[in-house]
């Protein structure tokens, strides 16, 4: 983590709107009492409602000479002053420290998608959400260049194999899912051989999927336990409401087709018709929007969520597996389980045999047999085991924590 000195003014803008002074003062004790790291934001400009910045996870800051920053977990506690909003944090670190493609780069294993795409994406995402809230209407123009980097990154990684490391780069639940159903729906989509124009609607439609919850009450969305029948109808119009603001606020930006509108007004439609907002059932529900559906309801699972704690990726395999037919296209599931790793590199796991292992590399269409190296007092130099040719020894389980 990067040290400063204190304290410390950044000029720029956050996701939340543009301020004038963001001071970050880290821990210290103070006349002998230990005073956790805070910050204070000045003459904040900001188009958000209240609550919606007292949710947030991670704060993304831009300054003026380019450097771009996240602060983690952060907390607003005091908003009596408006002129100097006052908050606690966990950690203010350099945004290009936080991208574990390196870490997973470092394993040899290539990532799906470059740090400069996803740096980009993440400011293509900030860019979008940011035309909503200040102009009322989305500007597509960012989007439609991050979709065209997230899809060349894709089509030309050789047997691109999901890094669920990859994608797992920010806290914030709004920019990285966003981002990580874009990727996932466009490696769905380029092995189901859709051209770079349906490939780039697909995309952009994906990216965009949830934006109609930027007009719902940030509290309702974030309520933990049961929603009430009231409140599930109110987040049940957000495809809707997305789909609206495609055509509602002067026109229909040049970078967005009529497939990316399909994704964004029916990613919750249902193989079985149970979905919502029309109940469409199987072919009826178009292509994208299948495709769509099962990145979401995979990025979702494999995410700590307010109300409930991430599922490890074979979890969520499980449960997508479990609703096939009643809520996905089965070949569409299908193509995307042989696209997964369940075992990114860098997962530590256990043996049959009791011996604990790293997976260094995975094995497409093999879902449960990746490359590994066998942790420990090895019986030979480089013990690596390629469980798609030693077909005796299975993986018995993921251990929970992955090396530094
Ligand atoms: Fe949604």
């Amino acid at each position: 983590m990067q040290v400063f000195p204190r304290p410390q003014i950044f000029t720029g803008y956050t996701h939340l709107g543009t301020c004038r002074e963001f001071v970050w003062l880290p821990e210290d004790p103070i006349g002998g009492k230990p005073v956790p790291a805070r910050f204070m934001i000045r003459g904040l400009r900001c188009e958000h409602d209240l609550e919606g910045l007292m949710i947030r996870k991670d704060l993304f800051l831009h300054t003026a000479d380019g450097q771009e920053y996240l602060v983690a977990n952060f907390q607003i506690v005091d908003i009596s002053n408006l002129d100097e909003i006052r908050g606690i944090a966990s950690a203010f670190r350099l945004l290009l420290d936080e991208f574990p493609e390196v870490k997973a780069q470092s394993h040899g294993h290539p990532a799906v998608i470059t740090k400069d795409t996803h740096l980009h994406a993440f400011r293509a995402v900030s860019a979008l959400i940011g035309s909503i809230h200040v102009k009322q209407q989305i500007d597509a123009k960012d989007a439609g260049i991050v979709i065209n980097e997230l899809a060349r990154d894709i089509t030309s990684t050789p047997q691109a194999v999901l890094n669920l490391l990859a994608i797992k780069s920010f806290d914030d639940y709004t920019f990285s899912h966003n981002i990580n159903v874009a990727t996932i729906s466009l490696l769905i989509g380029h092995a189901l051989g859709l051209s770079a124009d349906d490939l780039h609607d697909l995309g952009i439609g994906a990216l965009m999927h949830d934006l109609g919850k930027l007009r719902l009450s940030q509290r309702l969305l974030s309520k933990e336990g049961r929603l009430t029948s009231g409140e599930f109808a109110e987040i049940a119009r957000h495809p809707r409401l997305g789909a609206d603001l495609l055509t509602d606020r002067g026109g229909v930006p040049s970078d967005v087709g009529p497939h990316a509108r399909a994704v964004i007004l029916h990613h919750h439609e249902r193989f079985g018709g149970s979905g919502y907002p029309q109940g469409q059932k199987g072919d009826q529900i178009s292509l994208f929007a299948r495709i769509c559906a099962i990145a979401d309801v995979f990025d979702a699972l494999t995410t700590d969520r307010p109300f409930r704690a991430a599922l490890p990726p074979h979890e969520a395999v499980r449960t997508l597996m479990s609703q096939v037919s009643s809520h996905f296209d089965p070949e569409i599931l299908q193509v995307f389980i042989n696209l997964i790793s369940l075992y990114p590199p860098g997962t530590v796991v256990e043996l049959d045999d009791g011996r604990m292992a790293t997976v260094i590399r995975a094995n497409p269409g093999h879902l449960l047999r990746p490359v590994v190296k066998v942790v420990g007092t090895a019986p030979q130099p480089h013990h690596i085991i390629d469980l798609t040719t030693q077909t005796t020894r299975f993986i018995k389980r993921p251990l929970p924590h992955l090396p530094r």
